[in-house]
């Protein structure tokens, strides 16, 4: 049986998870796919850098990640670095020589998914990044395949497991936002720099994404209304405790008319509604379609293993497809909506 032969680009919090489980579930994986996986190389930025007991020979280590991708018996290449350059470069490489593709990447799909889009379209190419938006959650792939016959018309989601801790730690205990910013570092929830969590920039990728994939259309960053949740006071949450609600900072992406909305921002909502009950740093996403109704996806939307579960589902799929000799239809890009100014949304 010929292997599946992946480069791992990156090596970190997803990745080192990625070589875990594929190195615990390779008989299963094997028989899933049809053919083992095998990893080719895996590129990091430090070849020194203490990577614990991974199960891992240390000699597929490179710092060459261009070198890796292009290699002649590479055929998937899974990217787990992040950013936007090089990891860009890196995929649009693998993609156009008709490699398929497998990413977590939401900041470089939101600035520039449609050049990815192309590349694939060009090699004849897998692209998935179901571990992109809310980790774990199958969520990306039931936009993109599930709710292909329906009408989706809003897509309401607290998307930034980060945000949602200090926010429900602020509802709990009364703490301020940089007392619970403080608990959520400790936590290892933050990052060093919290920066895209906190001013919104992650969630507004990920609303991005969602939005292109509900409403067919091409919809980056730069469009998305962005507020974070750095003034939000202690005093803010006990004002809406006293009314019988909660603050969460919401990703709301909505069809209106034949146009679409995206915003980001921190919202007052009712006890009662299903999102006010997703505490610690879970994800949630309530997705609203003319036919299907009300459908509420809830999960682990960060952390190493959780998203190396989705990154794997995807490794799955476009290893499937390799084999049977098939690629996934591209996304229907159709609709092509004009984005909503903010004033009218
Ligand atoms: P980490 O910072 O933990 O890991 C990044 C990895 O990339 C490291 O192994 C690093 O090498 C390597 N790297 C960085 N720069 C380069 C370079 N120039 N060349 C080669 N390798 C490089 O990131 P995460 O694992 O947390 O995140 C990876 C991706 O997954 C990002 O796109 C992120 O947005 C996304 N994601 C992360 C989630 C999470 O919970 N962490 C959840 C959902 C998505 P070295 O090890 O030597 O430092
Ligand atoms: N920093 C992100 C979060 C990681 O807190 O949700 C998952 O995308």
């Amino acid at each position: 049986m010929k292997p599946v032969r992946v480069a791992l680009l990156g090596c970190g919090t997803v990745g080192s998870e990625v070589v875990r489980l594929l190195h615990e579930q390779a008989a299963d994986l094997t028989a899933r796919i049809g053919a083992p996986v095998e990893i080719a190389g895996i590129a990091v930025r430090r070849l020194g850098r203490d990577r614990g007991d991974l199960p891992v020979d240390p000699a597929l280590f490179t710092t060459d990640a261009l070198g890796l991708v292009k290699r002649d018996d590479v055929d998937v290449v899974v990217e787990v670095v992040g950013g936007i350059e090089p990891a860009r470069s890196w995929l649009v490489e693998a993609l156009k020589a008709g490699r398929s593709v497998v990413t977590a990447n939401k900041a470089l799909l939101a600035e520039d998914g449609g050049t990815l889009h192309d590349a694939a379209t060009e090699g004849g190419a897998d692209l998935y990044y179901e571990a992109a938006v809310a980790g774990a959650i199958p969520l990306l792939r039931p936009l993109r395949e599930s709710l292909h016959g329906d009408t989706i018309t809003r897509v309401t989601g607290i998307v930034n497991g980060t945000t949602n801790y200090i926010l429900s730690s602020m509802d709990s205990t009364g703490a301020s936002f940089t007392e619970a910013l403080e608990e959520a570092t400790a936590l290892g929830y933050a990052e060093a720099d919290p920066t895209a969590d906190v001013e919104g920039f992650d969630a507004a990728a990920k609303a991005a994404i969602l939005a292109s994939l509900a409403f067919h259309s091409r919809v980056g960053a730069a469009d998305v209304h962005r507020e974070g949740i750095t003034e939000v006071t202690a005093a803010d949450m006990a004002s809406a405790k006293a009314m019988g609600c909660t603050i969460k900072l919401l990703c709301i992406a909505a069809r209106i008319d034949d146009s679409v909305s995206v915003r980001v921002h921190p919202a007052m909502i009712p006890r009662t509604h299903p999102l006010a009950s997703v505490g610690d740093a879970f994800n949630a996403v309530f997705v609203e379609a003319a036919a299907a109704g009300q459908l509420m996806f809830y999960g682990r939307g960060a952390g190493g293993a959780p998203t190396a579960s989705a990154v794997l589902g995807d490794l799955v799929a476009v290893s499937r497809n390799r084999l049977a000799g098939v690629r996934a239809a591209s996304e229907s890009r159709y609709a092509d909506l004009p984005i909503r100014p903010m004033g009218e949304a």
